[in-house]
């Protein structure tokens, strides 16, 4: 099946507003490339950015799943799409690790950004431990199944983003094979919750994405695209990405 592939970028706690400049520069490359593109941006910055970039695609890196109330610190679905938003990443290692988010947590997050509107890319991924052991697949199977929507209404709004906890920041990937047997693995998983919705949704890699590996990681089946941290945080380090998905699509 034929997706076409989506690039975001995760600021994670970058970003001021020294860096719109940035935003701009690949919101304008954005417009003639052959795939999706986004960034996830600190809250603090999303509705300057929208400005910055109008028609962009501005995302939020987490939502809360409640619609308001006593959650100190927390933001809400309806208040990233008031401050332009698009998207939103849910369950990223970072949150499940330093704030205890737990699968049920994500997927009521995940549940709650879809039907306000949001696009939701939903993050999984196993420790280095669970990687020595030999039980990836099995562990991350059941991440997905324990975090993902119950059910999904348009498959273009959900991407499942594959990564590594051990991938993260380190420079080091999984060789392609690990990839496309990771992949294939949560393929079946969407298949056989969301039936012929399942083969639309984009299973993005995310862990160490950058210029030199990206087309190689592209070319691998049932790599839809991918969430890149420190190399999106400038336009010349993302923009090769965008390039390869752009040259790699289907
Ligand atoms: P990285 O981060 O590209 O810096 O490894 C990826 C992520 O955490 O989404």
């Amino acid at each position: 099946m034929e997706r076409r592939k989506l690039v975001a970028g995760n600021w994670k706690m970058h970003g001021t507003s020294a860096d719109l400049g940035e935003v701009t520069a690949i919101s304008i490359a954005a417009e003639t490339a052959d795939a999706d593109v986004a960034l996830c941006l600190p809250a603090t910055l999303i509705e300057r950015a929208t400005r910055a970039a109008p028609g962009f695609m501005i995302g939020g890196q987490d939502v809360h799943q409640a619609e308001k109330g006593a959650h100190t610190g927390c933001i809400s679905a309806a208040m990233l799409l008031d401050a332009g938003a698009k998207l939103t990443i849910v369950g990223h290692s970072e949150r499940r690790e330093a704030q205890g988010e737990t699968n049920s947590e994500v997927k009521a997050r995940a549940e709650a950004a879809l039907a306000a509107g949001l696009n939701v890319i939903l993050c999984v991924g196993e420790s280095d431990a669970v990687r020595e052991a030999g039980r990836a697949i099995e562990e991350v199977s059941a991440q997905l199944s324990a975090s993902m929507p119950t059910s999904i209404t348009n498959a273009s709004h959900f991407s499942v983003a594959y990564e590594p906890i051990w991938a993260i920041g380190t420079g080091k990937v999984p060789s392609t094979s690990d990839i496309a047997e990771m992949h294939s693995a949560l393929r079946e998983r969407l298949k056989s919750s969301y039936g012929e919705a399942g083969k639309a949704v984009r299973i993005l890699y995310g862990g160490s994405v950058k210029a030199s590996n990206a087309a190689e990681i592209f070319a691998v089946a049932d790599v839809d695209g991918a969430l890149v941290g420190g190399a999106s945080l400038k336009s010349a380090d993302f923009l090769p990405i965008v390039e390869a998905a752009s040259g790699n699509s289907g």
